[in-house]
């Protein structure tokens, strides 16, 4: 019990720590706090609906081959874009007719000069790179590799850069710190590096069909009714430590057409956008 409490206390100094940074744009208070859950970027500020990315864009995804990736070339190629893919295995396992109009790069988040070359020319990056492990890989992956991903885009002179971050969730913190230190340490570099041109999403569970080697996992089947029920019980996510296991889960094309908004959009508010948020962006209608 002395060494869960002496962790708690540890974890949560550390976390806001790291989650401490803010910046101040045109007025408007920006940061990574974790107190700014409860405060994403207003959805009525972000009049997208009527945007159309000059056909000459380029789109890079990190992780364009995992599941939420997928959806997000997906929906980017709809828009007319021209995108491409960065991961460690290129295009792998992904056989779906769409995937002939990716550019499949290989390159690895944790070897910085083996991305480069795929940043060349390219207008907004949607990282889509993290994964879960022992504490220390969970702070490389969503940490370390995102964190070189956005020194190198910053470099190359990429205009705006979407993260697929996580929400709080909570006593799970604790447990999984690595996972969101890193999270929370990308988020922080982000604002530093794109202060105008960053959006972190922050969704809870993400469901829809997932590949896994040859099976296609419909994790809808749970995640679609507890999506129903829970977006009415905002008010539980306030509760101390368990409160966040009452974030809604979301639907991936969701959390993909905001991704995809938020990296052409010029006028899409910078920030964090929560879970509630995400659901009301993604039902904006297109032109
Ligand atoms: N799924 C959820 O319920 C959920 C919920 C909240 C937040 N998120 C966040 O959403 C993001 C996407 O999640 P996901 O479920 O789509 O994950 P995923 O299916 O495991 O995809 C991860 C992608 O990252 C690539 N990758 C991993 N390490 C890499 C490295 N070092 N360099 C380059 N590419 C690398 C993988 O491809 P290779 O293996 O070929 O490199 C893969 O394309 C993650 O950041 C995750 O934390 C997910």
């Amino acid at each position: 019990m002395k060494i869960l409490v002496s962790r708690l206390m540890k974890a949560r100094s550390s976390f806001s720590r790291v989650c401490s940074l803010s910046v101040s744009i045109n007025g408007r208070l920006l940061s990574t706090s974790s107190d700014n859950v409860d405060r994403p970027s207003k959805v009525e500020e972000a009049d997208t609906k009527d945007f159309k990315p000059p056909p000459t864009d380029k789109l890079l995804v990190l992780g364009g081959n995992g599941f939420v990736g997928s959806h997000v070339c997906r929906e980017a190629l709809s828009l007319g874009l021209l995108v491409s893919s960065l991961s460690r295995s290129g295009r792998s396992s992904v056989h779906d007719s769409w995937a002939d109009s990716i550019v499949w790069h290989q390159g690895d988040l944790l070897s910085p000069d083996s991305i480069k070359h795929a940043m060349d020319g390219v207008t907004s990056v949607i990282s889509c790179v993290g994964g879960f492990g022992s504490n220390s890989y969970m702070y490389k992956i969503n940490g370390s590799a995102n964190i070189n991903a956005i020194k190198v885009a910053r470099e190359q002179g990429v205009k705006r850069f979407v993260y697929i971050s996580a929400a709080d969730f909570g006593l799970v913190n604790y447990v999984l710190h690595g996972y969101y230190d890193g999270k929370r340490s990308t988020e922080s570099e982000l604002m530093k590096s794109f202060p105008h041109g960053v959006v972190s999403l922050r969704p809870g569970f993400i469901h829809g069909t997932r590949k896994v080697g040859n099976i296609n996992l419909p994790l809808s089947i749970i995640g679609a009714p507890l999506e129903m029920i829970l977006q009415y019980t905002k008010l539980l996510t306030q509760i101390p430590l368990i409160g966040p296991l009452f974030i809604p889960p979301v639907n991936v094309s969701a959390v993909a057409r905001v991704a995809v908004r938020a990296a052409i959009d010029p006028a899409f508010p910078p920030g964090i956008v929560d879970v509630y948020s995400i659901r009301q962006h993604s039902q904006q209608k297109s032109s």
